[in-house]
């Protein structure tokens, strides 16, 4: 008989990695297979998120779902990873004491371990051994033609405003053996399209056979791989963009033409309270090299909106901010105080209603980009990775941008899938494009 196991992740492409290997670890035991059906399910796991408090308030709701499930189903197992088990620990037995254990995002590998305890406060390990967590990862398991490896875990960055630092620990680089290694497994298994992953990807440094290597020397290797198609990485940090890591985009075409470079805020001030360590000036001058190093690098970003007394004039620095990098497709967010973090204690006389404006005009300007861009690929070719049938008619497949837009086309040859293809673009739709494969019967025969 099997055991079927239900893994729901929150959150960052962090927790999608996690969870992922959680389920290769536990699929070591033959006898445990994954069910997508909740109801199904003899093992459900929760792999968490805490960066803002709505993401930790679904977990809760999340919870309160699952508790009528284990009244129908004694034996069903429940399981919290992630950063709100870290944040919570054993306190999430106190608000759902049917829960069995609790794991962090640096102890996935003891899973199968704890999922056996039977001693409830035994079966709690937040800790961050994360060199212990990457030598226990087995072989990976490519579920598509794009795959995320991570390189890196945890962040000693300590933004005031971010809880990360204290749910996933101090920054650990990873062996690059260990890298290149998975790569090389998930380009046998069919993948093209690698996406090296940490929670500050771009500050990797390792100290191998007497050299220190960075990002950019595994942007390199990588791109020498035959069989990596293409090549991303997220989430970077400004003050890590070294000039190394902008030359590489001069030439290692593997890397795509587009980076996500969290700014958070466009004013002086508020960067500094944020605990940011560059000023709007710096990330201005990162930009304007990388656009030497690729003219037509797409730049997308992550904002804080109503960090603690933000006035007008800051948030019009975020603006101008906008105008001058003209970003396309970004994440922004109302400032969320967590716990135990410096921002959290911060007097704070910003209503809500304003702040909820300033989001609102934030979001509208960088919508204005997205679409421009969107637009302005119409009657292109673009060169795109074939992910997939497209979602909304199975008669056509789904392709991916180098700047991550979704293409829907017409196609005659299923074994483009997993390839990267030109694609005339025919129309911009808010959210995809349609195109139509460039000259197939050439390129494409079988
Ligand atoms: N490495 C990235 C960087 O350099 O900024 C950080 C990634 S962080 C895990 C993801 C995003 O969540 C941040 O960029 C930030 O915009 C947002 N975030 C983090 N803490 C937040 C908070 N307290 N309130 C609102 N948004 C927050
Ligand atoms: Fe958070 Fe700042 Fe690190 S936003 S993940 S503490 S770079």
């Amino acid at each position: 008989m099997s055991t079927k196991l239900y893994i729901k992740t929150y959150g960052c492409q962090m927790n999608e990695y996690d969870s992922q290997k959680t389920l290769e670890i536990l699929k070591q035991d033959p006898t445990i297979k994954e069910t997508y059906d909740l109801y199904d399910a003899d093992i459900i796991l929760l792999n968490t998120c805490s960066i803002r408090e709505k993401a930790e308030e679904k977990v809760y709701s999340e919870l309160g779902r699952l508790k009528k499930l284990k009244e129908k189903n004694p034996k069903l197992k429940i399981g919290v990873g992630g950063c709100v088990a870290t944040q919570e620990g054993k306190n999430i037995y106190k608000r759902a004491p049917y829960v069995d254990l609790i794991f962090g995002p640096q102890t996935i590998h003891k899973v199968p371990s704890l999922i056996k305890q039977e001693n409830k406060i035994q079966a709690v390990d937040v800790s961050f051994p994360i060199e212990e967590k990457f030598d226990s990862l087995p072989a990976p398991e490519a579920t598509g033609p794009t795959s995320f490896v991570s390189i890196m875990e945890g962040c000693s960055k300590y933004c005031s405003f971010c809880v990360v630092p204290y749910t996933r620990g101090d920054e650990v680089s990873r062996n690059p053996e260990q890298i290149f290694d998975e790569v090389a497994r998930l380009i046998e298994q069919g993948v093209s399209e690698i996406t090296f992953v940490g929670q500050n990807v771009n500050s990797y440094r390792y100290s191998f056979k007497g050299r220190m290597l960075s990002l950019s020397d595994l942007i390199e290797v990588c791109g020498a791989i035959e069989g990596v198609d293409r090549i991303r990485y997220t989430t970077s940090h400004p003050l890590d963009m070294t000039d190394d890591l902008i030359d590489v985009y001069g030439y290692v075409p593997q890397l795509v033409n587009h980076l996500h470079l969290p700014v958070q805020s466009g004013s002086n001030e508020i960067l500094t309270k944020m605990k940011r360590n560059y000023t709007r000036e710096d990330y201005l001058q990162i930009i304007s090299k990388l656009r030497k190093a690729r003219s037509n690098i797409k730049i997308s970003s992550d904002f804080i909106v109503g960090f603690p007394n933000e006035t007008n004039k800051d948030f019009q620095q975020t603006m101008d901010l906008i105008e001058k990098v003209q970003f396309d497709a970004s994440f922004s967010f109302i400032f969320s105080p967590r716990p135990g973090t410096p921002a959290s204690q911060l007097e704070d006389k910003t209503p809500p209603t304003q702040k909820k404006e300033r989001l609102q005009i934030l979001q509208d300007r960088i919508d204005y980009f997205q679409r421009r861009y969107s637009k302005e690929l119409v009657g292109t070719i673009q060169r795109c990775l074939v992910t997939g049938v497209s979602k909304k008619d199975s008669k056509q497949l789904q392709a991916r941008t180098e700047c991550n837009r979704v293409v829907n086309f017409d196609f005659q040859n299923i074994n483009i899938l997993g390839k990267l293809v030109d694609i005339n673009i025919i129309e911009a739709y808010s959210h995809s494009l349609a195109g139509k494969i460039f000259n197939p019967e050439e390129r494409y025969s079988a």
